[in-house]
């Protein structure tokens, strides 16, 4: 039998926490001996950041909405084929920093492209490689853009493209998420992310450590 790993992604809107979370997460699961490999998007592969760099610039020409979900596609086929699919057939857990919901809530509900679209280009680049459990970190538009400014202004970075967007934008792309939650509930856990990093971090924990724990004895009935 071929085993296949498991395959975790942590979504949200920009500023509600989710790398540190993410990083705090992939702690946890090796200090108990699993094997993961952590990744992001856009990004995971040297094309992947290249395009990362094209999409976040606020330097790239205006891109039609059309053009940026064909990029973001373009470097998750990539990311696919380098990093996700082999360590799944390795047996690792992948742990990524953003995959696929995130072009059906900015791109298809931030951008309007809607969601029959993304899921054109979706079944033929990912095809069956999807998300095994999806943490959905969720705060208001508004809260998690003044994060996300906050840091910006910490750090001295310039705002991405994205982040640029005006805070209708980013309640559009809030509301897709939360509509992939309500659809798919056993996929999406909706966290709520307007509380301290360690109260975040501990229901991460728990619905992660909840879903090993029922994939392992799922595991021994299939024997
Ligand atoms: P992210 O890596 O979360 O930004 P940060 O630098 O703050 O960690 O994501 C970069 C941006 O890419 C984010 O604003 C959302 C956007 N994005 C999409 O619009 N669609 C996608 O499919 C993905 C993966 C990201």
């Amino acid at each position: 039998m071929k085993i296949r790993g498991m395959f975790i992604t942590v979504e949200g809107i920009d500023g509600t926490g989710k790398s540190t979370q993410l990083r705090l997460l992939v702690r946890h699961l090796r200090a108990q001996g699993i094997r993961v490999r952590a990744t992001r998007e856009p990004g995971g592969t040297k094309l992947g950041d290249q395009i990362r760099r094209t999409l976040l610039s606020s330097r790239t020409v205006k891109l039609a909405p059309l053009a940026e979900l064909a990029l973001i596609y373009a470097a998750r086929a990539q990311h696919l084929e380098e990093v996700v699919r082999p360590a799944l057939a390795r047996g690792e857990i992948v742990v990524s920093d953003r995959f696929n919901d995130a072009s059906f809530a900015y791109q298809g509900y931030g951008r309007k492209l809607g969601t029959p679209v993304v899921r054109a280009l979706d079944r033929v680049i990912c095809g069956r490689t999807q998300p095994d459990l999806t943490l959905l970190l969720d705060l208001s538009a508004n809260r998690a853009l003044g994060r996300a400014r906050g840091r910006e202004f910490r750090r001295n970075s310039a705002r991405s493209r994205f982040e640029s967007e005006s805070q209708k934008f980013h309640e559009r792309v809030r509301a897709g998420y939360r509509a992939i939650a309500r659809c798919e509930p056993q996929r999406m856990k909706l966290i709520k992310a307007d509380r301290s990093v360690a109260e975040v971090q501990a229901e991460v924990r728990s619905a992660v450590d909840a879903f090993l724990a029922r994939r392992k004895s799922a595991g021994r009935a299939g024997k």
